[in-house]
Parts: C-alpha cells; structure tokens; sequence
C-alpha cells in the first residue's frame, strides 16, 4: 500500500487522551499524520504532545502564518487521503452535520474531497439526545464513516453508549476505509471455525481450529466491498462488521447451509478444518461409563468444497490445506484433485490457534508466498490475490 496521509482532527473531550496513542498506532503503520485541533481539544492533551508524536507541527489556527497563501484548511484538506476526527464532540458533530466552518478543523472538513471518518465520544444523554441521533444520521447519509461509539463506564461517572472505540479499534477502522473496494458487489460464501461431530448428548469430536484466519478473511473480503455469508462451526469470535452469520455445529448442518446458499456466489472459500468422520451412531443420550472398551464406528462426511466445486456452474472455489508436512506436494495433489483454481496451503502446527500465519499461494501460475503476518493482514492480501484471479488478472 502507498504512504497514505491522514489528517487526524481532535475536537474537545476526555477522550482526547487516547487520540496520542491512536496517532502513535497509525504512525507505526506507516501512514504520515497530520494534526489540527480545535481550541477545545488543546484544554485536553497539548500539541507538543502530538508534534511530537506526528513529527510535524500540529495546526490549531485558520490563521497560522506557517502556511504560505493563509490558506490552511484548503492545503490541509488537498494533501489529506482522508480526515479522521478522534473525539468528534457532540457539538463538533453538530458543525458537521450543517456545514457550519467557523475554525480551522470544521473549515478543513467543509473543503475536503476526500473521506471523512468520526468517532463520537461524549456522555451517554448528549448521545442519546434527538439532536445528536439526528446529526449522526445526517453525517451517515451525507457519505461520512461513523466509527463507534462504544458502551462502558464513562469518564462522568456514567454507564452507556458514548465510550471512544479504543485506539486498537479505531486503527482497523482506518485500515478497513483504506482498503480498495476490488469485490464491490461480490457475493461471497465462506465457512470458517472447526465442526463438533456429536458422540452422545454430551460429548464430541472436534478440533483446535479457531476459526481466526476465516474470520480474518471474511472482515477482509467485506472491507474491499463484498457481501459475505459466513457459514461458522463453534467458535468464540465476535461476527466480522456486516457479514451474515450462520452458525452450524457438524459437517452435515455446513453442507446444508453451504448447499442452500452457493447458487447466489460468486466466490465460495472454504477455510472450516471440517472434520473428515463422523460417528455413524451418536447416543441420544450421555454414554455411561464401563471398564468395557468403547468402540465407535466413523463414517465419512461429505466433502463441502469437493461438491461445490463439482458443481454445472461452480462459483470461483478457493481451498484451503493444513499440512504438517511436504506442504507444497500435498497442497498442489489436493489443488488437482478438487479442481481447485486457487488452494492456500499453511502448516497447520503453525496456523492451527495462532494469531500470526503464513500462507502459500498455488494456482495455475504457480506459488505465490504471503510472508509470515497476522491473520488480518494475510487475509487482506490473499482477498487482492483472489479478487485479481477472480476478475482473471495475471499476478
Ligand atoms: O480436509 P482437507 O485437507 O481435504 O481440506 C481441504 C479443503 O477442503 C479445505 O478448504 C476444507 O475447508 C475443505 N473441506 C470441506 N469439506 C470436507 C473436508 C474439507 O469443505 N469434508
């Protein structure tokens, strides 16, 4: 990705606090940060902190002689790939919301042709306030990105909605907006997570897949524009921003969901480590202990992506592999055998649970390595891989 810039605006509030370590996490990403505060936010946190953190000085005044042509909020808003505004105020938002320019910041927002971005912090009555609800849908229909705001304890002492996202949150935010809208209007199936194959009432078969790298995928595929049905196996991972979940438990539900949704895709990736058996005979109910020995007979489960793939008119079918072993033979064999365009290969001891991976690429080109990375990363670069192939792009 190119060196994008920011104009990171901080308006008046106690958040403003968390705003140094937001700028100090998008610099760390590689974006260049440009601050502008209003007077208010200066009673909050100093500009000395934030120069220093942005290694630039920090705009407050329409009228700072630093800039040439006195034209402050038109060069400040020119330079800017998008405006994020980390506490937007209520009052601030209510400026936006009727194009009013009367400082530097709200004149810099009115005269901008790039993205907006806000995230609202204020105490939870100003925020539940009509006034403030119907500023924010304003802003909403006027093209802006409202990040958050979150519920907690609050600075007044108050509990409710009106908490900043923290810095972490609003730093995916940021990455998400930025991400090119390659699969706009894709649809895309996915399954994701481990499957649980009952044995009796109580007890079951499964494995250590987290479900991360699907999920991951799933948050990258919809930051780059697509629909995404995400059919799950039990995890603990919250749903990623918009996808449509359906939560499954065994093999069987995952083939019928992913049966009743494939004919409206475009794009099927199966990342589930769905469980190969299953046990032919589950006991309703819980097995009671004996010094006999138990003995259960497996059965086969069916192949979600081997069907999907074997379909008249197959969606572009992406499969994924986790070898402990000879990665590349297994990977390629699969890739052949499932008549797979593209099959992502990873060592499962390092990808099973983990928060970072590797990943190899295999399609008809060849191989093609996505070095070691989180998961969002990888996922976000195996999404541009496929949305390049999709649209039948050499790489
Ligand atoms: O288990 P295997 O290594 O064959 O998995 C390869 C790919 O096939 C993975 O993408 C997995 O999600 C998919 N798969 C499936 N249904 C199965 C087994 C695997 O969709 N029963």
């Amino acid at each position: 990705m190119n060196k994008q810039h920011i104009v990171l605006g901080i308006t008046g509030g106690i958040a403003a606090y968390k705003s140094a370590e937001l700028l100090r996490q998008l610099v760390k990403q590689g974006y260049s940060v440009q601050v502008a505060m209003t007077d208010a936010a200066c009673h909050f946190i100093t500009p000395t902190t934030l120069q220093a953190l942005s290694g630039k000085p920090v705009y407050t005044d329409q009228w700072d002689a630093r800039v040439d042509n006195s034209m402050a909020h038109i060069n400040l808003s020119r330079e800017a790939d998008a405006i994020v505004i980390a506490p937007a105020s209520a009052d601030f938002i209510a400026k936006l919301s009727h194009g009013l320019a009367d400082d530097l910041l709200s004149t810099l927002c009115l005269a901008r042709n790039c993205p907006l971005l806000i995230a609202p912090a204020m105490n939870r009555e100003m925020w539940l306030n009509p006034a403030t609800q119907r500023n924010i849908a304003q802003l909403i229909a006027d093209g802006v990105q409202v990040m958050g705001p979150d519920s907690g304890i609050q600075a007044c002492g108050e509990t409710g909605m009106g908490r900043m996202l923290e810095p972490e949150q609003l730093a995916e935010h940021i990455a998400a907006a930025f991400q090119p809208k390659l699969l706009k209007g894709k649809k895309i199936l996915m399954t994701a997570g481990p499957t649980y194959e009952a044995i009796d009432a109580v007890r079951g078969i499964t494995n250590r897949s987290s479900g991360k790298m699907g999920y991951a995928i799933a948050q990258a595929a919809q930051e780059m524009g697509a629909e995404v049905t995400l059919v799950s196996g039990p995890t603990a991972l919250a749903t990623p921003l918009r996808a449509l979940r359906i939560d499954v438990q065994s093999a069987a539900q995952m083939y019928d969901a992913v049966r009743k949704q494939v004919a409206a895709c475009d794009i099927f990736i199966a990342v589930a480590a769905v469980a190969d058996y299953r046990v032919a005979e589950p006991c309703e109910q819980k097995i009671k202990k004996s010094a006999a020995p138990l003995t259960l007979t497996l059965v086969p489960n069916p192949d979600i992506l081997a069907y999907v793939a074997a379909l008249a008119n197959p969606p572009y079918c992406v499969g994924f592999a986790a070898e402990s072993e000879n990665l590349a033979e297994y990977a390629e064999q699969k890739r052949q055998a499932k008549r797979l365009p593209l099959l992502v290969g990873n060592i499962a001891q390092q990808a099973i649970g983990s928060d970072d991976n590797e990943l190899m690429l295999f399609d008809d080109n060849g191989i093609h390595a996505l070095p070691r990375a989180d998961k969002l990363t990888l996922a976000r670069q195996l999404m541009h891989h496929i949305a390049q192939r999709y649209e039948g792009i050499l790489i």
